[in-house]
């Protein structure tokens, strides 16, 4: 089991619990985290829904054998079914980070709506560096909430976030000692279970009405083109030097 979901007291908590390979998210893992989401939506006694991972590990990312050996081909492939389910959920969304958040670790906390991060943790969005190019969003969002100029330095370096850093441009709402991030996340998301579930639902809804459709559009240009560069030759190079654990060669492109 790589992603075990349970609801308790109003909370649905989506843990990510693939240790042994850094958390890194499987097509099977997408899948149970969408059918995760969309329980929670459909039950009316989930107030609020908690992603977490493992202590020291938020997520690796997407796994990268998933990314040679089955790439996803469009719209309903289960990264882009996950997506849309985390980006159209309408019930408050609290993440809970500890360690390291790669890739999607870090694009999919752009679209919760409470983020705690220990102070050890670190965000990162190497997609460059893999061949790749940016997802979920994260082309719109975080030179909007970064500014251009500080998101380049993330994006096209691949140079990580600290949870300060992450923290001072609104990507999380806190940062804590590691030993309290969960238990703080948790009270958090329980929180809702004593506000009024219609005023938080429409709450949601119009702090994001004027952002929805850039989103939707970005993440569609973004899977256009990222598909595409899985095919690379870039990409297969940087696939196969983080297995074979040397550094990539870029200079023969
Ligand atoms: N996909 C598949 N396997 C992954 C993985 C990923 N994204 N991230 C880590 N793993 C595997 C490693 O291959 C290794 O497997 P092995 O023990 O069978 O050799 C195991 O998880 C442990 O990883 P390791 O790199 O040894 O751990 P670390 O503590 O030194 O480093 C990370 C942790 C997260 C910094 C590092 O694993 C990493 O950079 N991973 C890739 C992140 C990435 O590029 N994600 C994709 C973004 S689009």
């Amino acid at each position: 089991m790589t992603i075990n979901t349970t609801t308790v007291g109003g909370v649905a908590t989506i843990e990510i619990a693939r240790p042994q390979k850094k958390n890194a998210l499987t097509l099977a893992m997408y899948d149970a985290m969408t059918d995760a989401l969309e329980a929670a939506v459909a039950d009316e006694a989930v107030r609020a829904v908690l992603i977490v991972g493992q202590p020291g590990i938020f997520t690796a990312g997407n796994d990268l054998e998933d990314f040679m050996q089955r790439p996803p081909t469009g719209e309903e492939s289960p990264v882009f079914r996950f997506m849309h389910a985390l980006a159209a959920c309408d019930k408050p969304v609290v993440a809970a980070v500890t360690g390291a958040a790669v890739g999607i670790g870090t694009t999919m906390l752009l679209h919760c709506d409470l983020v705690y991060l220990s102070e050890d943790a670190r965000l990162a969005v190497p997609f460059v560096s893999l061949g790749l190019v940016p997802e979920f969003a994260s082309s719109l969002l975080l030179p909007q909430l970064m500014g251009r100029a500080k998101a380049a330095e993330k994006l096209l370096l691949g140079d990580p976030l600290t949870a300060a850093e992450a923290a001072d441009f609104g990507i999380a709402t806190a940062v804590l000692p590691a030993a309290e991030v969960l238990a703080h996340a948790r009270r958090m998301a329980e929180r809702f279970n004593s506000l009024p579930p219609g005023a938080v639902r429409d709450t949601k809804r119009l702090m994001r009405a004027g952002s929805k459709d850039g989103i939707l559009r970005a993440m569609r240009a973004e899977a256009a083109v990222f598909a595409e560069r899985l095919r690379s030759p870039e990409a297969k190079e940087a696939f196969e030097a983080f297995f074979a654990r040397r550094k990539p060669d870029f200079s023969k492109f």
